[in-house]
């Protein structure tokens, strides 16, 4: 499998990055909305100290994943695919990325406005990136609830949409970024010749 995206296929970086991402952020929404139910005590904060040091570490996916995608090229959009739908996809993508930093640094601003620290896994304490302030504590906070539910209900759309493509269209849209799918296969899907 080649490492850089061509215009039939995502290469393994772009892939690796999107699953790994998705990961991520599946994994932080679930520890988040458990960790704020639990009692006061010291698993509660084992538990938001991870979901703090999880969600930095999903923010600097994010942040070379973009770097990435500045350097590599997007793959071709299935021919026929009417010019707003192409335009849905491109917005709901940037609206995608928009989200995935907005959340993670709304977090941060609200850690740093709380003024608590934030160590990454015992190794790194990363600095504050906002004064410590209440009024501005509560606004990143409504900010890191309301981007991830603006997100979460992105993201369904967003599988709705792979689906729709993979059911209906039939066309490889959804299996060209299949982790487990080479360019061959996706070669072979759109009919060149072996
Ligand atoms: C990367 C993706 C992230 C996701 C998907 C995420 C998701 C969530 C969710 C679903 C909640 C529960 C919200 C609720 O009360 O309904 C939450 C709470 C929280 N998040 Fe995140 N978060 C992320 C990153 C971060 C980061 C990087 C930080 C800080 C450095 C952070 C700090 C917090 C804190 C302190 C709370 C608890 C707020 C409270 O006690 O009410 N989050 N997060
Ligand atoms: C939290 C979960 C997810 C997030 C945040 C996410 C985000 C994204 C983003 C930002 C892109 C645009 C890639 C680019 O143009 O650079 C993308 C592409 C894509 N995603 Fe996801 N994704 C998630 C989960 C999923 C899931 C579960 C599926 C499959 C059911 C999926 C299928 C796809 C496909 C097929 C593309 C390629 C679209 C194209 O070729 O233009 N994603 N995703």
């Amino acid at each position: 499998m080649n490492w850089r995206s061509t215009h039939a296929h995502w290469g393994l970086v772009a892939k690796t990055f999107h699953w790994l991402v998705a990961l991520g952020i599946f994994v932080m929404a679930g520890i988040g909305l458990y960790m704020v139910g639990l009692p006061l005590g010291l698993a509660k904060l084992k538990v938001y100290l991870l979901h703090k040091a999880l969600g930095i570490t999903v923010l600097a996916l994010v942040l070379l994943r973009l770097l990435w995608r500045l350097v590599d090229r997007h793959p071709r959009y299935p021919a026929g695919m009417p010019r707003w739908q192409v335009g849905a996809a491109r917005a709901s993508h940037a609206l995608l990325y928009l989200l995935l930093l907005a959340v993670p640094v709304s977090g941060w601003v609200y850690n740093s406005a709380s003024g608590f620290p934030l160590p990454w896994f015992g190794l790194v304490d990363l600095p504050a990136i906002a004064p410590v302030s209440k009024p501005l504590a509560h606004l990143a906070l409504t900010v890191h609830k309301t981007a991830f539910w603006t997100l979460a209900a992105l993201v369904l759309l967003h599988i709705a949409a792979a689906l729709e493509h993979h059911v209906r269209r039939r066309d490889t849209v959804l299996t060209r970024m299949l982790p487990w799918r080479t360019a061959r296969t996706q070669a072979d899907c759109e009919g060149d010749p072996p």
